[in-house]
């Protein structure tokens, strides 16, 4: 009887502790961003010269309208009559997912509304890689491929293109990243199962690479 009211107690208690987290994890919302400035920066001459892995950060987080431009940067629609994109994608398949770990959560980039989707209200940086700066960084990036937007290619196609694809991407982040004074660097380097899971994936959707982006640590 007294083991029986233990439990009770215990099961309440663990309830309470855990609510807040269920009602924060509820709360997190998308995050509208603002218009992208597609104008300034360094000239590309220039951002090339100085585009380099960089791998020290500032815990500073990013503010709005420079996680916008660096999202365009990275693959928001250029051509607006098409829906092309700044990087280009093998087949117009467009496969890409572009997933940004940041302090509060995890969100989706959806590029036609310019929409943060809220994924989990946990802070997921740090499972994100394996070297100890990605917990620290104002963002992660994880580029994720839809495997059911490529289900007419053989899995060796699937993977060549996803990796081709993402590559562009990347190299977007690391010359916009130049050009406007921050830090960043591509990573292979992570334990994928268990991010899949905290990033709750599909089974149809394969993580490719990731990107840590923030100010540089002065
Ligand atoms: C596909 C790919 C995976 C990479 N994975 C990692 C990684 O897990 N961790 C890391 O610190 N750097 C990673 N890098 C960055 C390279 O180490 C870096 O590009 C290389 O040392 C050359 O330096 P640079 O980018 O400054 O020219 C990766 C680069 C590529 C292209």
């Amino acid at each position: 009887m007294k083991i029986k009211m233990i439990l009770k107690h215990s099961f309440i208690l663990a309830l309470l502790l855990t609510l807040p987290v269920f009602i924060y994890a509820q709360e997190l919302n998308p995050i509208q961003l603002p218009t992208p400035k597609t104008e300034g920066g360094k000239p590309l001459m220039q951002a090339l010269k100085e585009r380099k892995s960089m791998r020290e950060f500032s815990v500073k987080e990013l503010p709005l309208q420079v996680l916008s431009d660096l999202l365009w940067a990275a693959d928001g629609i250029n051509r607006p009559e098409s829906a092309l994109r700044t990087a280009p994608s093998a087949m117009e398949m467009q496969e890409i997912d572009i997933y940004v770990a940041k302090a509060d959560g995890l969100y989706l980039y959806n590029t036609k509304e310019n929409l943060l989707i809220p994924v989990a209200a946990d802070d997921i940086r740090a499972l994100t890689g394996k070297q100890p700066f990605v917990k620290d960084a104002a963002l992660n990036l994880i580029y994720v491929a839809d495997l059911t937007k490529m289900s007419r290619l053989s899995a060796v196609d699937a993977d060549f293109y996803a990796a081709a694809d993402t590559g562009f991407i990347s190299e977007n982040v690391y010359l916009y990243c130049s050009s406007f004074g921050l830090a960043t660097v591509v990573r292979g380097f992570m334990d994928k199962p268990a991010l899949a899971k905290a990033m709750k994936l599909r089974q149809d959707q394969k993580i490719i690479l990731a990107q840590t982006v923030g100010y540089p640590k002065e």
